[in-house]
């Protein structure tokens, strides 16, 4: 986005913040997304009675919410109290390749920004009573205990990331691969699509337990090609992978768990590997990227941070790698940087 729109939009915010649908939005979206109302309407339009039993709202209280949002082009009365789906709304579907239901829903978020001027004084996140975590190791041991929460935030990462996945195969010359490692591979979409792409390589999705545990079985299609392995990358890699790729990972981390995860990379590479670092570099100077917002979201969620160039350059020679290459992913926000062993 251009800066002179993003100003005009923030200049219509600041006009429109009162009880309006643009403070409101966020929150009807969510109450939507939580009742999954799009999923309900894929099968055609419903009363609201019916909708409304089916979700166990208050009946006058779900019309309300479904007109709002039928003003802004998410539903359609298509008779009175009868709601259908619009194409828009179909966004709000569990499933489905722009789906944004889970982002949406953010339940981490929606706790952390609520405690978030605590965060700041401090900077780092605040542990919540209410909420999932603390930050960083905390935010993901969470995730371990709380499987639907678990679930539901590895479906936000694909949602997050699914825009730079094609753009990453395609930019990528892997006839110089032979084994991929996916360190912190969520749930091995990228992977799987780097596999599907180049029939000759193996690949390797290393994660938490957890979430090893919830994708067994789901990625069989590339049958022994794809191998699981459960572990923690503050400890140890699994060695013999000649390219490692590290997707949306350093962004949750701190300096100095940055450091330990690429030194662990560093030592398991494979002899004339290289590393590949997808992730949004923060631009120079006061042009708008998502990156700025995203460094803020981590610093009140895990007490990560989004970083610039020469911040990713200073964390990999300090664990013995050097930058190659710094390049946009076509289509998306992100940046791929090539690193190789010193
Ligand atoms: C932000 S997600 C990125 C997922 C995926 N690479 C993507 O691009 O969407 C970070 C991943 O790191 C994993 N992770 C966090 N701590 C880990 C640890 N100590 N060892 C291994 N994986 C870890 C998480 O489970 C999660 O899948």
């Amino acid at each position: 986005m251009e800066n002179g729109i993003a100003n005009a939009i923030v200049d219509e915010y600041l006009t429109l913040v009162d009880d309006s649908c643009v403070a409101l939005l966020p929150h009807a979206l969510r109450i939507a997304a939580e009742f999954g109302l799009a999923d309900l309407l894929t099968g055609g339009p419903m009363d609201v009675e019916v909708l409304a039993r089916s979700v166990d709202a208050d009946v006058g209280a779900l019309y309300r919410l479904l007109r709002a949002l039928a003003s802004v082009g998410f539903f359609e009365e298509v008779t009175p109290r009868v709601f259908a789906l619009s194409a828009l709304g179909r966004r709000l579907c569990s499933e489905g390749p722009d789906s944004v239901r889970e982002s949406v829903l953010q339940s981490d978020s929606y706790h952390a920004w609520a405690a978030a001027p605590e965060a700041f004084r401090r900077g780092t996140p605040v542990p919540l009573s209410s909420g999932p975590h603390g930050g960083g190791q905390d935010f993901f041991a969470h995730k371990d205990v709380d499987a639907s929460a678990g679930r539901s935030f590895t479906r936000r990462m694909r949602e997050r990331a699914a825009s730079c996945y094609a753009g990453v195969v395609s930019i990528v010359d892997w006839s110089r691969s032979t084994v991929v490692l996916d360190v912190g591979g969520g749930d091995g979409f990228l992977l799987s699509a780097i596999l599907r792409h180049e029939p000759r390589l193996t690949g390797v999705l290393f994660d938490r337990p957890s979430v090893i545990a919830s994708v067994a079985g789901r990625l069989g299609e590339l049958g022994e090609r794809l191998r699981t392995v459960s572990g923690d990358f503050f400890r140890e890699l699994p060695d013999g992978a000649d390219t490692h790729v590290m997707s949306s990972v350093l962004h949750d981390w701190p300096d100095e768990q940055v450091d330990t995860i690429l030194e662990r990379s560093r030592t398991a590479l494979a002899p004339g590997g290289r590393l590949l670092i997808v992730e949004m570099v923060v631009s120079p100077g006061d042009t708008w990227h998502p990156s700025k917002w995203s460094d803020l979201g981590m610093l009140v969620l895990t007490g990560g941070r989004e970083r610039t160039g020469p911040e990713f350059e200073d964390r990999l020679n300090k664990a013995g790698y050097t930058v190659s290459a710094i390049r946009p992913i076509p289509g998306s926000y992100f940046t791929l940087i090539d690193a190789e062993p010193r």
